[in-house]
This record gives structure tokens, C-alpha cells and sequence, in this order.
């Protein structure tokens, strides 16, 4: 694929939409082997894993849950920091397994700062699948459970993920421009 502009930036292609699709049933397949017999719960985290979410879920064979919340970070007194609240969590976790769906994995705060969270909901299990994690960048300590791909410390748009609220309706994953 051609490169893109959005914004004042050049995109260049770098995951293509069959190799995220055949990816996504690979992870759906595990996903279904590790839950045979369970009713997994998905929570997919808003905005940016609805694309990731909505094909993962449709290639499981398992029979699953599936609801969606967005995430609001806002500065809390000085000794709480920054505080992550859920927004829409209007489902019962006590004894479910549950996966938490997230488009990417960058420096891992978020995820590390809400995780705990739902560990106090008192889940049965609790793992989470990305699309996209950045190893390099990642700086909290976070077993990733399902990774759709590794990826180098270059920022990506498509795919439901965005650049300044564009881009998320591309097919692809695209990658910022070397010589942008
Ligand atoms: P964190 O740094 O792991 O807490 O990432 C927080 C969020 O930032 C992710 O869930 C994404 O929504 C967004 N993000 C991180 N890296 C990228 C990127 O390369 N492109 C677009 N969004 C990103
Ligand atoms: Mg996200
Ligand atoms: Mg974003």
C-alpha cells in the first residue's frame, strides 16, 4: 500500500489487513482452546481496541461475553497520582474469566494502573490480549497473555487506532514515516 498523510505526518504500511486477519484467528484459536468449557468475559478497552475486539470476537468458536469500557485518567490528590476510573464496568466480575482487549501496549501504565482494579471485582482469572505491545517502550511489569504482534517503538495508526482522532478506519496498520 501507498503511504499516507494524516495530519501534517507520513504513514507507510506496515501490517496489512490479511496479516492482522490471520493473526486475529490464530489468537482467536488458543483463545478458544485455553477456555473450552468457560464463558469468558472480553472487555474491550475504548476507543481504540473496537476494531480488534469486534474481529476477535467474531472468529471464537467459545461461547463468550463481550462489553466495552472507556478508560478516564485524571490527576487525583498528590499521593494517589494519576487516577484511572472505568467508565460503563456495569458488569458483575466476582468468578469470571475475564480478558481485558487492548489495541496496543505501549508504556503499559494504563493497563498497569487499572488491572489492579479489576482484581478487586474478584475475577476468576484475568488476562489480557493486544493487539499490537511495544516491548521496548514498556516499562511496568504486565504479563501480556495474547499478543498479536511485537512491534519497534515507532508510533502506528489504523486499525482503530488513531493519530490526533484520525486514522482509525483504516484496514491496515500503518507505521510514521522514517524520513516524514
Ligand atoms: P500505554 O502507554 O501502554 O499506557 O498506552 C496507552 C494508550 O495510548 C494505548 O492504549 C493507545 O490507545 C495509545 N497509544 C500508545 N501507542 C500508540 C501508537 O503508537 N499509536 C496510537 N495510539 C497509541
Ligand atoms: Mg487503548
Ligand atoms: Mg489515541
Amino acid at each position: 500500500m501507498a503511504p499516507i498523510k494524516l495530519h501534517d505526518k507520513t504513514f507507510d504500511s506496515y501490517l496489512s489487513e490479511d496479516t492482522i486477519q490471520t493473526r486475529i484467528r490464530e489468537l482467536a484459536a488458543q483463545i478458544d482452546r485455553d477456555y473450552a468449557g468457560k464463558r469468558p468475559l472480553f472487555i474491550g478497552i475504548l476507543n481504540g481496541a473496537f476494531m480488534f475486539a469486534a474481529d476477535l470476537f467474531k472468529n471464537l468458536t467459545v461461547e463468550a461475553e463481550v462489553s466495552f469500557i472507556k478508560l478516564a485518567s485524571y490527576s487525583g490528590t498528590k499521593s494517589t497520582g494519576r487516577v484511572i476510573t472505568a467508565i460503563g464496568l456495569d458488569q458483575d466480575l466476582i468468578g469470571r474469566d475475564v480478558i481485558v482487549v487492548e489495541d496496543i501496549v505501549d508504556t503499559g501504565k494504563t493497563l498497569a494502573e487499572f488491572l489492579p482494579q479489576l482484581q478487586h471485582n474478584q475475577p476468576a482469572s484475568l488476562r489480557i490480549a493486544t493487539l499490537l505491545h511495544k516491548p521496548e517502550a514498556t516499562q511496568f511489569d504486565l504479563t501480556l497473555d495474547y499478543v498479536g504482534f511485537a512491534i519497534p517503538n515507532k508510533f502506528v495508526v489504523g486499525y482503530g487506532l488513531d493519530y490526533d482522532g484520525i486514522g482509525r478506519n483504516l484496514r491496515e496498520i500503518y507505521q510514521l514515516s522514517e524520513n516524514a
